[in-house]
Order: structure tokens, then C-alpha cells, then sequence
């Protein structure tokens, strides 16, 4: 079997984050979400990966390289405009061949991996395609599966006024060659795209048999601003902790805490989870649950909550405790005290601020 990652597309939805960064490698709990998929790829048995890239294909490609840290192999696949998935997947057909693969959406996170959905792919031969589904509160703000009797997919709605089932399509898929003969057929749906969806259904209609996996833990498309936060939240959870870093004598640091090699925690307390990154310090301030702060970031009497922090920023000497935050790179908060106070700032277009 082959891998297939889509890490193109536009970001808009995680904007202005994603003006300069391509939002696969956004970190979750200090490692990019793409990271965590070739590790779930790879830790499956599948070393052969071609990951689909767009305008960012610069920098995914100078962060993945050939893939070798992660003991696989890479080659990318080059796709002119965000398409669809449905397109995506039909410019891999000359990479994929006549293999079976996983296409796995580069922004999202699963909980266990996804070995066992692969076996269970490769243990039914006479499958053409699997895909995942998970159980959701609000069935009608995702494409919706619906099953007969056998548990064979019959049906795929995408947001439907009435679900005919509470199972939301995950983006995780499988398929055999005969996917192509059906991103052949695809024309481009209202919002002007190729979409997945039409293609599996595609081959329900033309007698292929789509069989589901439904997923019991939890997964998230980080897509958007919550989503990221919650994915943050959920992975730092499962981190087991390690501190490497230095931590003072006056510093308090919880048991679940990571402190990474390079970084320094002095007159601080830190509650977990949460990880600090290399070469990080985080001075006379309080860093709370839920919160990964990356590589080369300096906070200083300041108080940060559930939020993510990317590298080489700085926070000083903020009075109200930061929250449900994200910071880009290369970012600056801080006080200056000077007179007349005000209020001064450089944001980048969509940013959003919210003061007390
Ligand atoms: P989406 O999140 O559906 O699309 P997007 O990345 O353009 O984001 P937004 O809606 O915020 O503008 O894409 C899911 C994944 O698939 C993501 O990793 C990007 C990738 N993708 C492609 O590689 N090619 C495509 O044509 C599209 C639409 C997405």
C-alpha cells in the first residue's frame, strides 16, 4: 500500500496565520500536525508516501525533505490550484499506480493512529474503498454517511438538513485503482471543486463496494482557530512528559509537564499539560494547561493559558493572563509604559484581537 497526504489548499479559515505559513506545519503540542500524519502513515506499515502540495510547497518541502527522518520515502506531487480533494487525488493516479492507498488531509489529527483501520483494509481484498466515520453531536455540519443493512455505505450528504445517520466522514480514506474512474467522470461541484464525496459515491452507484471504519476516539481537522486550540489540548494530553530543559530551584512544575532540551523555566510555575520548546524561557510568569510554547520564545512576567505560542515570539510583563490564544512567529506583546497610554499594535490582515 501507498500513502497519499493532501498539504495543499488555501488556509483561509486559520488566516493570518496562514498568510506565511503553511498551515500543516503549524505545530500541535510543539510537533506540525503533517509531522503526526507520516508518523501515523509510517507507524501503519506504509512507507511510500506522496504528499500533494500547493503555493506552500516551498516550505513543506524544506521541513519533510525526502522523508528519511521519518524512515520513509516522499515524493511530492505538485498540483497547480486548490481544486479539491477530489482533484487531488486524480493528478496522484501516475505516483499511486495500480497500488491500494490511504489518503490521509494533511491538517488533521486522529487519536490511536491508524494501523487498524489499515489492516482492516488490507484483510478484505474485495474492498474498493473505505472510509472513515466517527459519531458526531451535529450530524448536519458534516458530510453524513448512510449505511444498509450489511453496513455497506449506500449514501454520502454533505451537511444534510436531515442526517440519515450521526456518522461524519473523517478525513482519512482508502481505496483501490477504481478510484480513478471516478475522479475521471468529476466535474466541479457549486463551489467550483472536484469533490471527494462524488467520487465515492461514484462508485456506490457503479457497484464498488465502500465499506466504513468507524473511528472510537477522537479526531479533529484543525482547520480553524478552535479546532487547532482543542487538537492542541488532546495531544498534549497523550505527551508523555520529559524535562530536559533547566527548571530553577523556585520554579513549580507539574508532573505532566515537557521542558525541552535548550529551554529554561526560572521563577515560574507551570501546570500541565503543557510543553516549553528548545532554547525557550519563561521567566517570572505562569504557564497554565493546554498550552505548547515552540522553539526560541521568551516570556516574561506574564500569565498564558490554553494557547499556542510559535517560535522566536515574545510576551513581557502582560497584566490580564493570555487565553484561547494563537501567536504567530516572530510576534511581540508587550508593555512599553509610556505616556499617553495607549493601546499600539502592527496586526496582519484577519488578525483578531480581543481586549478586557
Ligand atoms: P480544506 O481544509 O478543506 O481546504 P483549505 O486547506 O483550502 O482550507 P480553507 O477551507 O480554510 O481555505 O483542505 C483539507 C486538506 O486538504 C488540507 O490539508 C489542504 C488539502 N487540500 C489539497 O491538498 N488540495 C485541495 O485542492 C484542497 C481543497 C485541499
Amino acid at each position: 500500500m501507498k500513502g497519499l497526504i493532501l498539504s495543499g489548499g488555501k488556509g483561509t479559515r486559520l488566516y493570518p496565520l496562514t498568510y506565511t505559513r503553511a498551515k500543516q506545519l503549524i505545530p500541535v503540542a510543539n510537533k506540525p500536525v503533517l509531522f503526526r500524519v507520516i508518523e501515523a502513515i509510517r507507524d501503519a506499515g506504509i512507507t511510500e508516501i506522496g504528499v500533494v502540495i500547493g503555493d506552500t510547497g516551498p516550505e513543506i518541502k524544506e521541513a519533510v525533505g525526502d522523508g528519511s527522518q521519518f524512515g520513509v520515502e516522499i515524493t511530492y506531487i505538485p498540483q497547480d490550484a486548490p481544486r479539491g480533494l477530489g482533484h487531488a487525488v486524480k493528478i496522484a493516479q501516475d505516483y499511486i499506480g495500480a497500488e491500494r492507498f490511504v489518503m490521509f488531509l494533511g491538517d488533521n489529527v486522529i487519536q490511536g493512529g491508524i494501523s487498524a483501520l489499515i489492516r482492516d483494509f488490507a484483510d478484505h481484498a474485495d474492498w474498493n474503498s473505505q472510509i472513515v466515520l466517527t459519531a458526531v453531536d451535529q450530524p448536519e455540519q458534516y458530510g453524513v454517511a448512510k449505511l444498509d443493512d450489511e453496513g455497506r455505505i449506500v449514501r454520502l450528504v454533505e451537511k444534510p438538513k436531515n442526517p440519515p445517520s450521526n456518522l461524519a466522514l473523517v478525513g482519512i480514506y482508502m481505496f483501490d485503482h477504481h478510484i480513478f474512474d471516478a475522479t475521471a467522470q468529476l466535474k466541479p461541484s457549486f463551489r467550483g471543486e472536484l469533490e471527494i464525496t462524488d467520487a465515492i459515491q461514484w462508485l456506490i452507484e457503479n457497484g464498488y463496494n465502500v465499506y466504513p471504519h468507524v473511528h472510537q476516539g477522537w479526531w479533529i481537522d484543525t482547520g480553524a482557530h478552535a479546532a487547532m486550540l482543542d487538537a492542541n489540548s488532546l495531544v498534549l494530553e497523550e505527551l508523555t512528559p520529559e524535562i530536559a530543559g533547566q527548571v530553577d530551584d523556585t520554579s513549580e512544575v507539574d508532573f505532566r509537564v515537557t521542558v525541552e532540551a535548550g529551554a529554561e523555566v526560572i521563577n515560574s510555575v507551570i501546570r500541565g499539560p503543557a510543553i516549553i520548546g528548545r532554547n525557550t524561557r519563561i521567566v517570572n510568569s505562569y504557564i497554565g494547561p493546554f498550552t505548547s510554547i515552540y522553539h526560541n520564545v521568551e516570556v516574561e512576567n506574564s500569565e498564558i493559558e490554553r494557547s499556542i505560542v510559535l517560535e522566536h515570539s515574545t510576551i513581557r510583563d502582560i497584566p490580564a493572563r493570555i487565553q484561547d490564544s494563537l501567536i504567530g512567529r516572530h510576534a511581540s506583546v508587550g508593555i512599553n509604559g509610556l505616556r499617553p497610554k495607549a493601546i499600539k499594535m502592527h496586526l496582519g490582515d484577519h488578525s483578531h484581537l480581543e481586549l478586557l
